[in-house]
């Protein structure tokens, strides 16, 4: 939540402005309701910010002509103070000399703030963060430099931050902090530093990064950095790695083919991705492998999308013998699940590996109950990879549009592989089931590259479906996760009113709702639950109900009651269909995409969401 992106570089005639605002715009997938930019400026902060997106922010180079020799800037998901001018961020002291912006939440500002107003600070906006801003300038009034005041400060506050600091009379570095909100430098060795909340923003600039830990303090120099502990404040000695995914990954292109949005673009990869994620070494796996067959409770927390992905990887590492796996939300974990009982496990999945409510559950099963985490990830070197014992990268690569899509398909793709993977290690299952399932599930790949090829269907009833207000969507067994994925991406980015329900609860209340006219989806790949769910249609359809459904290509009965139909063209086999979430999940993705832009709305940042939710 909340994109940083700040720059210091010896370069002669360099744009700071234009850099800045370039690389606020790669990150606005982290919040966009106000942004700005500080630099300095031969001695004085020079300061612009608004509220809005960056675009109308910038119309007439507002942004990109600020003057100034380094500086920084941040684009805004509002939590303390609403979305007007005098919150966005960069936030300045009293004296003007110091700017700050922050990524995270101070939890005790209110005590900070009553003090230091006490002591005479002005305070110019609601938010949070400016606690910082006072408390460095008393540091530096005290006589301390600013990394040591920076160390100071972030003492003093509680919570999150990934902050960065600039002061007008430091005309030569900059200094940044972290703690539970990331933070990443780009180097260019002996002429630019980049610090920024996620890699793609510096990607077309530098593949050197260095991420930062937390409780670790930076002074960025041009193309230089000094990295200290918080506590030991002793000097560290950390080198860059080089990023390995393409500056494309950032991009709205793929193969030479310009997108008109990252939604499409990263749906358009979503065939690859999963050839890719399937093809990793199963040797990879065999840690994360015996730590689920080893404990004697396992858990599976996660949130949005990936929470519906863990729930489809529960039931495939069951199915494949695993053991049974409780699935808990991550913002519900330490309320639900108040005792853990000794050797348990926690699989958690994330796309960021920065959700707030995910590292506090694993954090709390971890330090309380002693329980080993293994995680799913997108991320490399996130926070949650952190707080880990086993790590499974998957193979989705950055992901922009803020609804995720193609990280869903690579989650649900690595937990298949882990249950066939525990299947061969412990011979759960037959080779042969083994071998049809892993064909099933290389199958995926191709049969969403057909999907995209025949995409005229899908955005036919996009068309249908797009004036509605309500719709739902019913599923049974482990469709129920293309279901739930189906119904959140549709009201994230179209703004129709869903809900995702077992078609056999249907009857407990959302058919009440039904009357002539109501759409309903029904995802029914014909598996064990198929001929239960043509009951359900024909109770929805006798009401009144103008019922879509997902299907197979052969499908007779269900096609037959139904008003309209999609249809995927799923292998022949028992496998292929116990295999169908990430097919039916993605033609629903497909479906929320067409719908966002055939209502002239922006499908790649919802109102009021953003990507990397790093507060509870
Ligand atoms: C936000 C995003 C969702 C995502 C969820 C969990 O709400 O908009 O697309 O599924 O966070 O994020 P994570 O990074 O933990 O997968």
């Amino acid at each position: 939540m909340c994109g940083i992106f700040g720059i210091i570089s010896n370069k002669s005639n360099l744009e700071v402005g234009k850099l800045i605002r370039e690389g606020l715009e790669r990150l606005e997938y982290r919040g966009y309701d106000s942004a700005g930019i500080a630099v300095v400026n031969n001695g004085a902060i020079e300061l612009r910010k608004k509220s809005g997106r960056i675009a109308d922010i910038n119309k007439n180079g507002w942004l990109d002509s600020i003057p100034g020799q380094f500086g920084v800037g941040h684009t805004r998901w509002a939590t303390h103070g609403k979305p007007v001018q005098h919150n966005a961020h960069p936030h300045l002291d009293c004296t003007g000399k110091i700017g700050i912006v922050h990524n995270g939440i101070v939890e005790n500002y209110q005590d900070l703030r009553k003090e230091l107003l006490l002591r005479g600070h002005d305070f110019k906006s609601d938010t949070d963060t400016e606690v910082f801003t006072h408390l460095i300038e008393e540091f530096i009034a005290k006589g301390f430099d600013l990394k040591d005041s920076v160390i100071q400060t972030v003492k003093k506050c509680r919570g999150a931050y990934g902050v960065v600091v600039i002061h007008a009379d430091t005309p030569d570095y900059m200094i940044v902090a972290r703690k539970e909100s990331p933070l990443v430098l780009g180097i260019i060795p002996g002429e630019s530093t980049y610090c920024a909340s996620d890699i793609p923003a510096f990607l077309p600039l530098t593949r050197e990064a260095i991420i930062l830990d937390d409780d670790e303090v930076a002074i960025l120099k041009p193309g230089e950095v000094e990295i200290y502990g918080v506590h030991e404040g002793k000097k560290k000695n950390i080198s860059p790695f080089e990023v390995s995914y393409s500056i494309d990954a950032a991009q709205k292109s793929l193969d030479g083919v310009q997108f008109p949005w990252y939604m499409i673009k990263e749906l358009h990869e979503v065939p690859q991705k999963i050839k890719e994620q399937v093809q990793i070494p199963q040797t990879d796996l065999d840690g994360f492998c015996k730590a689920i067959m080893d404990a004697d409770h396992v858990f599976i927390t996660a949130a949005g999308s990936s929470y519906y992905a863990a729930l489809a990887g529960k039931f495939q590492i069951t199915r494949c013998g695993g053991p049974y796996i409780d699935a808990v939300l991550c913002s519900e974990f330490v309320d639900l699940v108040p005792k853990l009982s000794k050797n348990s496990l926690v699989i958690a999945i994330s796309q960021s590996g920065e959700t707030a409510d995910t590292i506090e559950a694993v954090r709390y099963a971890r330090d309380k109950w002693n329980a080993k985490i293994c995680s799913i990830v997108n991320v490399v070197g996130s926070s949650l990879t952190r707080y880990s014992d086993h790590v499974l990268i998957t193979t989705a690569g950055p992901e922009i549009a803020v609804a995720s899509q193609k990280a869903f398909c690579t989650q649900v793709t690595a937990l298949s592989l882990i249950g066939l993977r525990i299947a061969e290690l412990h011979n759960t299952i037959s080779k042969n089931e083994v071998t049809m399932y892993k064909e099933a599930l290389a199958a995926t790949s191709k049969i969403t590259q057909q999907i995209l090829v025949e995409q005229g269907k899908i955005k036919e009833i996009a068309g249908k479906l797009m004036d509605f207000e309500n719709v739902y969507f019913l599923a049974r067994g482990i469709s129920s996760a293309a279901a739930l994925e189906g119904a959140l991406k549709l009201k994230e980015v179209a703004y129709i009113h869903t809900e995702a329900y077992a078609a056999g609860e249907s009857k407990h209340g959302p058919i009440a709702l039904i009357e002539d006219g109501f759409p309903v989806i029904f995802v029914s790949p014909p598996d064990e639950t198929y001929d239960r769910m043509i009951g359900n249609v024909m109770e929805m359809k006798s009401r009144g109900a103008v019922v879509y459904s997902i299907v197979s290509a052969t499908d007779e009965k269900i096609t037959s009651i139904s008003d309209y139909t999609i249809r995927i063209p799923f292998l022949d086999s028992k496998y292929a269909i116990d295999t169908c979430v990430v097919p039916c999940a993605f033609v629903l993705q497909l479906m929320a995409y067409f719908i966002s832009i055939k209502k002239g709305l922006d499908p790649d940042k919802p109102r009021n969401l953003a990507k990397s939710v790093t507060v509870k």
